[in-house]
């Protein structure tokens, strides 16, 4: 499924959060979205997701202006894994996993095989299956995390949209969870602040500076010296990689 934005714009009061912003993903296609602290990469996603109203301009998945989509149908296409969500608590992983299913069950139907599945396939992938009875506020910040990406993989979504996923992580966890939605059949807008990570999975990169696209295109075009000075104010070094031409980038303490 592709998402298009078409000159998306939202605020607050007087201030500009979102400003004109057009964007392409296509099917199966990993979009990366980087940007300084409150360039507005989670107001972006959230409107591109349909969690939010834009002030104007217009959301399309699947050539469907999403406004016009019921909110329960979209979720049965649209998985959302926000940047720190809280849940209920006294409630066991496997439990916060299963509310993934919500939009494909009616008040009738009961709990199906396939729903069985896909919940234990989502815990399987985020490597939680031996955790499933734990109670969820005994879990640590970076296993609750992987429990929020297994909600969403339940939902057997076609597009996904990450806020910053790897936050709280380890590194093996970070680069497994990046590998495995890159790997996914589906199309994905991730939000990520490691640029190295960015530059590893996504297939293009979008670069926010306050709610404006600044640059859009492969790592390699986007991960520029001149990008990473003016949008992100460090000076660094941007070397080639053995992996396909993927940069590098190599930061100067000094
Ligand atoms: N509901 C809101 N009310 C007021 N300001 C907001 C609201 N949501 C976001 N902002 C502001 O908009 C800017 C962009 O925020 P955000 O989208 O969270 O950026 P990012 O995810 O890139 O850090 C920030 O300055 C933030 O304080
Ligand atoms: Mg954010």
């Amino acid at each position: 499924m592709s998402v298009v934005a078409h000159n998306l714009s939202w605020g607050v009061k007087r201030k500009t959060i979102v400003s004109d912003v057009s964007l392409t993903v296509g099917p199966g296609e990993t979009l990366g979205l980087i940007g300084p602290n409150g360039s507005g990469k989670s107001s972006l996603l959230r409107l591109l997701a349909g969690l939010r109203r834009p002030a104007s301009g217009r959301v399309e998945i699947n050539e469907q202006d999403i406004a016009q989509v019921p909110r329960k149908a979209l979720s049965r296409q649209v998985a959302f894994v926000q940047q720190s969500a809280e849940t209920d608590t006294n409630v066991a992983v496997a439990d916060v996993v299963r509310l993934g299913r919500t939009p494909h069950r009616s008040a009738l139907s009961g709990w199906s095989e396939a729903d069985e599945t896909a919940v234990r396939g989502a815990l399987a992938r985020v490597d939680m299956t031996s955790r499933s009875a734990q109670a969820w506020q005994t879990l640590s910040g970076g296993e609750r995390q992987r429990v929020h990406i297994a909600r969403a993989l339940a939902q057997v979504p076609q597009v996904m949209f990450l806020d910053e996923p790897t936050n709280h992580l380890d590194i093996h966890h970070q680069i497994e969870i990046l590998r495995m939605v890159r790997d996914l059949d589906l199309t994905s807008v991730i939000a990520l602040h490691d640029l190295n990570l960015a530059a590893m999975f996504c297939d293009r990169i979008v670069v926010l500076q306050e709610g404006s696209v600044c640059a859009c295109g492969t790592p390699q075009a986007v991960l520029t010296r001149d990008i990473l000075h003016d949008v992100f104010r460090v000076t660094a070094q941007i070397e080639g990689s053995a992996d396909a031409g993927r940069p590098h980038i190599r930061y100067s303490a000094g």
